[in-house]
């Protein structure tokens, strides 16, 4: 084997890992942020099951769930949302192009999560009333970025 063999070889063989780097980055984004998706879901879900009184209020179970709720809204989602990995762009996602298009406002959608969900883990192990109260928060947050973020 020459050394201009050998080089071209391992620059191709690094072409190649970094191109399957590239495409499992953005599965693996993806994945993840559906991921953090059926977390905000499966505790929600326990909120509202209690709010809807579908299950007895549990003031312990209430607050390990909003404080879950909390913790899954306070990670640092950044690395979730490479560039292109829109539903225009990939398989597997509908996660809409405008996301990227309007950051300001993608940030301000979150944050509204995040303190709709700080709000219900002050209130979910208080009483069923303060925990009805904070569901409209959560919830409005849910849907108002779905609206304008999530595809079909
Ligand atoms: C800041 C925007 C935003 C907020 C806030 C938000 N979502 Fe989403 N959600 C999205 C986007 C965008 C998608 C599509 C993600 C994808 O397919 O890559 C999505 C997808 C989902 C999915 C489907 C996941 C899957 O497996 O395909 C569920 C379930 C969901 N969201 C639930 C929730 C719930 C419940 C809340 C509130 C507690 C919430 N989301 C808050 C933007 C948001």
């Amino acid at each position: 084997m020459t050394k201009k063999f050998v080089l071209t070889l391992s620059l191709a063989l690094g072409m190649a890992a970094s191109a399957t780097l590239a495409g499992g980055h953005i599965e693996g984004a993806i994945k993840a942020r559906q991921g953090q998706m059926q977390l905000y879901q499966h505790y929600l879900g326990i909120l509202g099951g209690m709010a809807r009184g579908n299950v007895d209020y549990d003031a312990t179970a209430a607050q390990a769930a909003a404080d879950s709720l909390l913790a899954v809204a306070s990670i640092n989602a950044s690395t979730l949302w490479p560039a292109g990995s829109d539903m225009d762009s990939v398989e597997g996602t509908r996660a809409k192009a405008a996301i990227w298009e309007n950051f300001p406002d993608v940030g301000t959608k979150s944050m509204a999560m995040t303190s709709g969900a700080a709000a219900m883990a002050a209130a979910a192990g208080t009483d069923l009333d303060a925990l009805k109260a904070a569901m409209g928060g959560v919830g409005g947050a849910c849907s108002a970025c779905h609206k304008a973020y999530r595809g079909r």
